[in-house]
């Protein structure tokens, strides 16, 4: 990647937005008095989430509080995916049931925002068929929020603003929640796997500077943070056209920093390298925990998709990673009835699930979009043989994910805390080093904390703990 294509937001157009939130802050402070509420719906991958948290960042510099309850709130933003189809239309009809309460109150400030709205003409067709929705920005206008709001407010009756500059902006106020944090260290993607949206809507890799990502985890650990996920597309290719900088130079600096734990995804076959790996296992704080896509176990339809690895390489990055880190837990990304799979490739995925033996995959149905390669395919495949083939990797993967649990009752764990169990009271739930959930007991509140746990039951999708008596 060329320096070009990187283009760094200046600290002037950064302070320029800092200001626009203030004045947000002041005409809405005559307007709407101290109170004012916000809700943000983010849809899709830990990107989406981690702006999310920038925008809510912003709406707080404006003075406005979060709320769970759509209802109570002045502004509403959704903040979309649209990697597949169905992604795209529950989407639509969230936006929909707004309507409702735009009626209610025409004040009510709708604005979406994200992946969905970054696609060519999009905005323009969810304007026309949603005109509540006043304010509409891509990916890469995040960063002038502040300034979109403040111009439907100041009588603007829209704010429209999609660029195809790929940006990274820093200073961007973050609100993050619970003892985990993310840290993007490199947006955008060069790969364009023949079925994938996300390099058009997010545009070309671009990495932020190593310094800038340290100073960032240095100001975590001041915080109190206890967990980091470093986010990339392919944080593997993180460093391309910065000098001196490479994805295992920032893993071994990020483990000197003192976080707990430091978690990274999304890694790439084709690029991760023997380094990374060795990086992690001698590493102090980098957990034995690998989320690598392998999508097919077919090498034909692994050269369809553009992955540029065999199934034979991903493998051996498999074998080479339990080598190093016998303890590692490895996840994946798999899709099923992609253009010409036929029941022999499939037969070659369930093959390669059999021998990967992942902790978990996130399995999906190839979804055909819009000016992707695949999409044009003529050997598309139906949608009962993509639902039976799902059903048929789902069921062995459950049966893996059990015995992989199974192997975990009786081992000493050490858990970090990150809250009430969501649906059981009383309970903790947690992740061990290699990122499977426990559910423990505990008496005191245990957030945030380290606690050594012993498995005690394999449940489907976490394993039960037992807080081990402090030797
Ligand atoms: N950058 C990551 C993740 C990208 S999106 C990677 O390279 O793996 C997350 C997952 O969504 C992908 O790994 C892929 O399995 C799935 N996905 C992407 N496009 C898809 C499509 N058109 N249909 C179905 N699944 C898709
Ligand atoms: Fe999409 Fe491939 Fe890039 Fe992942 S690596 S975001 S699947 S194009
Ligand atoms: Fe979706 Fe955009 Fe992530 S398309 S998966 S939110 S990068």
């Amino acid at each position: 990647m060329s320096e070009q294509t990187r283009v760094a937001v200046s600290q002037q157009q950064m302070r320029q937005q800092h200001q626009y939130a203030q004045m947000v802050r002041t005409l809405l402070d005559q307007k709407l008095g101290p109170q004012r509420y916000y809700h943000i719906r983010t849809y899709g991958c830990q990107m989406n989430v981690n702006d999310s948290q920038k925008l809510a960042g912003y709406l707080e510099q404006m003075g406005y509080q979060q709320t769970g309850d759509e209802t109570r709130a002045d502004l509403i933003v959704f903040n979309t995916c649209c990697v597949r189809d169905s992604a795209e239309r529950r989407i639509h009809g969230h936006i929909g049931q707004i309507k409702a309460l735009y009626e209610q109150n025409p004040d009510l400030i709708v604005c979406v925002c994200g992946c969905m709205v970054q696609q060519e003409g999009a905005a323009q067709a969810l304007q026309q068929r949603f005109p509540f929705v006043r304010v509409c920005f891509g990916t890469h206008n995040l960063y002038a929020f502040p300034q979109m709001i403040f111009q439907v407010l100041s009588g603007q009756k829209r704010a429209r603003s999609i660029i195809d500059a790929p940006t990274v902006a820093e200073d961007v106020p973050v609100v993050r929640d619970g003892v985990c944090a993310y840290t993007t260290i490199m947006y955008g993607c060069d790969n364009f796997c023949s079925y994938c949206i996300v390099p058009y809507v997010r545009g070309r890799e671009r990495s932020r500077d190593m310094a800038q990502i340290l100073d960032e985890l240095r100001a975590l650990r001041d915080q109190g943070v206890h967990e980091v996920m470093l986010l990339g597309q392919n944080v593997d290719s993180y460093g391309k056209g910065i000098d001196g900088a490479s994805f295992d130079k920032l893993l071994e600096q990020a483990d000197q920093v003192g976080i707990d734990r430091i978690r990274f995804m999304t890694s790439h076959p084709k690029d991760i390298s023997g380094r990374v790996l060795e990086v992690m296992a001698n590493s102090r704080h980098i957990c034995h925990q690998l989320h690598l896509p392998v999508q097919s176990g077919s090498d034909a339809i692994l050269t369809a998709m553009n992955r540029r690895y065999s199934a034979q390489r991903y493998l051996q990055i498999v074998q080479q990673a339990r080598a190093l880190m016998p303890d590692i837990g490895l996840t994946t990304d798999i899709i099923v009835g992609f253009p010409g799979e036929t029941e022999a490739d499939f037969e070659q995925t369930l093959d390669l699930v059999r021998a990967a033996r992942f902790d978990s995959a996130f399995t999906f149905k190839y979804s055909p979009r819009r000016g992707t390669k695949a999409a044009q395919m003529d050997n598309q495949i139906s949608a009962q043989v993509k639902k039976e083939r799902i059903v048929r990797l789902i069921a062995l993967q459950d049966e893996i994910t059990a015995g992989v649990h199974q192997q975990l009752v009786g081992t000493r764990q050490v858990v970090l805390a990150e809250g009430p169990a969501a649906r059981s009271p009383g309970q903790y739930a947690g992740r061990i080093d290699r990122g499977v959930t426990v559910n423990f007991k505990s008496q005191t509140d245990v957030t945030g904390q380290l606690v050594p746990v012993e498995i005690t039951q394999a449940k489907r999708n976490t394993v039960m703990g037992q807080i081990c008596p402090q030797a």
